[in-house]
């Protein structure tokens, strides 16, 4: 049983590996961009309002995402361990956490760092090439599809995001020094925080990330 936060800038590889540590690990993935992303395709009231957001490169309200992160907790999926991927992403939510987790008896194991120089995330995000159908993740760089355009998965449309393209990137990458480097301040000082290279290629990245997951369980 693991309880983990995954954190670093966008496109620093936060999906792509806590899809996969989530998958052997048996944990619940909680991936609020793909919950907001959902619920935008869903047309929901949330949804409406979040796409509005995400395709400013913004922030969605911390009450807002606060609630969405309860409920998700509350959740039998997330008693059996998770990896939280996108949340906190403001000093406001890692404190709302903290409170979160101490009503439940919860403890946080690690939060996992990806480390990528700002260069590098330009070029993944412009990259990226997402399926309609499915919510596959490719890169035409790192991770082509067989068949361009197409998913190899379900052969439904691959598309690139609204917030991917490259004046919203840089939106988001000073958003997220602006309020996001602070939570990384916050678990360097709880001492949770656990740094990895993410600029290695896939695999590589996993092996070390699980090294971490591994070590923080005998600690
Ligand atoms: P979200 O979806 O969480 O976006 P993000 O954090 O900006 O992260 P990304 O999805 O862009 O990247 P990633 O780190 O997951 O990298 P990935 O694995 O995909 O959030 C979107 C929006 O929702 C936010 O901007 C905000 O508006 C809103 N939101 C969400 N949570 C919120 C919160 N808590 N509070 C407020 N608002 C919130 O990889 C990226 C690309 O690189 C892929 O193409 C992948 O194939 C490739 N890649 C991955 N690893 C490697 C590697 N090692 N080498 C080469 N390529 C790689």
């Amino acid at each position: 049983m693991h309880r983990l936060i995954i954190l670093g800038p966008p496109g620093a590889g936060k999906g792509t590996q806590s899809e996969r540590l989530a998958r052997d690990l048996d944990l619940a993935h909680v991936a609020t961009g793909d919950i907001l992303r959902r619920a935008a395709q869903d047309g929901t009231d949330l949804g409406r309002r979040a796409a509005e957001i995400m395709r400013a490169g913004l922030l969605v309200p911390d009450d807002v995402m606060i609630g969405l992160i309860r409920r998700e907790l509350a959740a039998p999926a997330a008693a059996k361990g998770f990896v939280l991927d996108g949340f906190p992403r403001t000093l406001e939510q890692a404190k709302a956490l903290d409170a979160l987790l101490a009503e439940t008896g919860w403890k946080l194991d690690a939060v996992l760092y990806l480390e990528v120089p700002e260069g590098e995330l330009v070029k993944r995000a412009a990259g990226r090439r997402v399926c309609k159908k499915c919510g596959a993740n490719y890169n035409l760089l790192a991770s082509p599809p067989t068949r361009a355009g197409i998913c190899d998965a379900c052969g439904g449309e691959l598309y690139l995001r609204d917030d991917d393209r490259e004046d919203t990137v840089r939106r988001r990458l000073e958003v997220y020094r602006r309020l996001t480097e602070p939570v990384v301040d916050h678990y360097r000082s709880c001492g949770l925080l656990r740094r990895v290279d993410g600029l290695a290629p896939p695999d590589a990245v996993y092996r070390s990330l699980l090294g971490q997951v591994t070590g923080a369980a005998k600690a």
